[in-house]
């Protein structure tokens, strides 16, 4: 710790660290033994690749992995599609293929991770038993020879992938070379059956959740359109449109079915393997909704995710957003257990990321909270739907050009490795996202051009660019830590809530709320409390009426002038000391010169709402006024256009991620004399040319 103001932020740090830690139940690290991404006796920053060992002679294995080893990768997956190779036949397992395979890797300093075949379960025992089988909204049951086509409500299938898992792991959850297990794989795309199983399912849980039809039948107000239930039986699972709380219930019922899916896999391994063994999943990012990942995510050691560009190019707000979501699930760095070798094979266009730009990404994971990073995959099968995809081999078992830059990028990982121990990222500023809000505004947009994710974006990228750091979190955690929290459409806010986020206000906390903030309950069912619902009180304004805009308009006041579109909200001020911070200009008659943002000090913090969508200019200039007025200070300092910063925290200091994004070389001055790690200098300037990468760090030694 080199000056009073870091040493304080670490103190600040740790001590959030522990009361989160300490409010956290499974899984649970202490600070002391660092972010649980970062396994005893290896690196702290890995790099590795997904092999299927089965698609190959085991002679070729060797030569796989001594070409793994040269290329300084250290970690592989597998095994998850390998389910027809490990039981052939119903009850007969083989693993000695596999326990070779791992044998093979450990003499080449490659740790494994298993994982859980179960997103691909073989033939014999779809045709066995065809209730294993997933069927769609339609009745046509999935047909064998894709993925995904296991049924996630279907007993007999959690019977059998129970028993893989089980036998997985008492063979293998004492082996000194496998550090964890992957369960299944991208969870089936939440994909569910619609038959009587799944549906008998639903209303069981739905009497648990509801205990009596009569509580169901007012909280979804069935006497609308004739839908009261009588019996739970008679509860049909939603397909298309249908009542707001039935979808919303559906909801999490599919959540709770891939949870407890999960857990009869960590059910069936935690019973075998060691505890150092971690157990994760491969999520999907931030887009891939049907799941509440805060939910299925809780078990699990840490998050792991699969991160693809697709076409076109890596975007630093896109991807943050995935990484900061990823990491914001359990609020913990994260594995990247699966990230594109060059191009995929499934986008519209399937360019190649540019020379130098995989370089980027990977350290760009790093910076938002990544402890390792994996390429799908190392060579592709010779034959299967994904055998023209981007890989680091090609199918004469040379390397493709791109090896060569993700071999530099590993090196450039171990020979850095002690500047990242147990660092994480750590924010001053937070985003809220809540997957039952962004759901509920999904089915019911009431203007098709409201598209939350671009709302966000708009959000994070003028947040960022001013804080260098962004939590996204869920709003039913503790937000202490942060000196400003944004909800850019917060639309379910129960009491329970609200009064939380009231607690963060009163506490000093800087709330802002977006539009369309606290317009119905936990149900799904409209509040009889003016927008933002429980909070208009302490917010001394409320919403009198909103408007879907059919053209922008203007709007100006203390942030700026711009536009607002797509959405607007009148606002009336109820408290002679809310301020109005922007008014709309002229529109619809009902709107002109209303009030569109309005702030008001609360206890010993400040809420405000916008009550529209913002243009660009006007979203920087309230992040302008936001983190001024919160206290926001960036965490390097002002760096050209185009520079993204990241910073990682640790008992060492800073360390800094600096890349460029921009197409032109940029200098960037540093705030105080730094060490830049990768060329082992100090310096108070770095220059950095398209995808370039500086990693800074404030630490006493190079
Ligand atoms: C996903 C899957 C992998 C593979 C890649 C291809 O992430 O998990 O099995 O299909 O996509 O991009």
């Amino acid at each position: 710790m080199v000056s009073g103001r870091k040493s304080g932020l670490w103190f600040g740090a740790l001590l959030i660290a522990v009361a989160f830690l300490l409010a956290q139940t499974a899984g649970a690290q202490s600070v002391e033994q660092g972010p649980p991404t970062q396994l005893a006796g290896h690196n702290a920053l890995l790099m590795g690749a997904d092999w299927y060992p089965e698609q190959w002679p085991e002679d070729r294995w060797e030569t796989d992995l001594r070409m793994m080893e040269e290329a300084h990768l250290n970690v592989a997956r597998i095994a998850e599609f390998a389910w027809s190779t490990m039981e052939p036949e119903e009850g007969r397992f083989q693993f000695d293929w596999l326990e070779r395979a791992i044998r093979a890797a450990e003499k080449h300093h490659i740790a494994i991770v298993l994982g859980t075949p179960t997103a691909g379960p073989p033939a014999w025992l779809t045709q066995k038993y065809p209730e294993t089988l997933r069927v769609d909204e339609n009745g046509k049951r999935a047909v064998h020879g894709n993925r995904a086509h296991g049924s996630v409500t279907s007993f007999k299938y959690r019977e059998l992938c129970h028993r893989i898992a089980e036998e997985m792991a008492k063979r293998f959850g004492h082996d000194a070379n496998v550090v964890g297990w992957q369960i299944d794989n991208e969870y089936g795309y939440a994909l569910m059956s619609y038959n009587d199983e799944a549906r008998q399912q639903f209303q069981q849980w739905l009497k648990s959740k509801y205990k009596s039809l009569q509580a169901l039948n007012e909280h979804w107000t069935t006497s609308y359109w004739s839908q009261t239930y009588d019996n739970w039986e008679e509860i049909p699972i939603p397909v298309g449109e249908n009542n707001p709380g039935l979808m919303l219930g559906w909801q999490r019922f599919v959540t709770y079915a891939w949870t407890s899916y999960q857990q009869n896999q960590i059910d069936a391994i935690r019973g075998h393997a060691e505890a150092r063994q971690f157990i994760t999943g491969n999520f999907m990012g931030y887009g891939f909704d049907p799941i509440d990942h805060f939910v299925i995510t809780k078990p699990l050691t840490f998050v792991a995710w699969d991160d693809y560009v697709g076409s076109g190019h890596l975007d630093a707000d896109t991807n943050g957003i995935s990484h900061d979501a990823m990491r914001g699930l359990k609020r913990e760095n994260f594995w990247v257990i699966e990230t594109q070798p060059g191009t995929v094979n499934w986008a519209p266009v399937n360019n190649s990321l540019s020379k130098g730009e995989t370089r980027a990404m990977a350290w760009h994971d790093v910076g938002h909270g990544a402890d390792e990073i994996s390429y799908w995959q190392w060579r592709s099968a010779l034959s299967g739907q994904e055998e023209i995809h981007g890989t680091l081999v090609a199918p004469d078992g040379k390397p493709v050009p791109l090896l060569e830059e993700v071999a530099q990028t590993a090196k450039e990982f171990a020979d850095l490795q002690a500047a990242f121990h147990d660092t994480r990222v750590i924010s001053e500023v937070a985003m809220l996202q809540d997957y039952e809000s962004r759901w509920a505004i999904n089915w019911q947009k009431h203007t098709d051009k409201y598209d939350q994710f671009a709302i966000l974006k708009s959000w994070y990228h003028g947040l960022r660019k001013i804080s260098q750091s962004i939590d996204i979190v869920s709003p039913d955690v503790s937000l202490e830590q942060y000196k400003l929290v944004v909800a850019p459409d917060l639309y379910l806010i129960p009491e329970e809530r609200a009064q939380r986020l009231v607690e963060y206000v009163k506490n000093g906390g800087h709330l802002v709320l977006g539009p369309r903030s606290g317009l119905k309950d936990e149900f799904n069912a409209l509040l009889t409390i003016r927008q933002p619902g429980f909070l208009a009180e302490p917010l001394g304004a409320q919403v009198e009426q909103y408007y879907a805009l059919e053209k922008a308009m203007p709007s100006s006041g203390t942030l700026g002038s711009g536009e607002v579109s797509v959405w607007a909200e009148l606002l009336k001020t109820t408290a002679p000391d809310a301020e109005v911070l922007l008014r709309f200009g002229k529109s619809n008659g009902w709107l002109d010169g209303q009030p569109a943002v309005v702030t008001r000090k609360a206890g010993r913090g400040r809420i405000t709402y916008i009550g529209g969508v913002l243009s660009d200019g006007l979203v920087e200039g309230a992040a302008q006024w936001m983190t001024k007025t919160s206290g926001v200070a960036p965490a390097l300092g002002p760096v050209p256009d185009g520079i993204e910063v990241s910073r990682r925290v640790g008992p060492n200091g800073n360390v800094f991620v600096l890349i460029n994004f921009g197409e032109a070389t940029k200098s960037v001055a540093l705030p105080r004399e730094m060490q830049s790690l990768l060329d082992q200098r100090k310096t108070k300037e770095v220059q950095l040319s398209q995808y370039g990468v500086a990693i800074l760090s404030e630490g006493k030694k190079l």
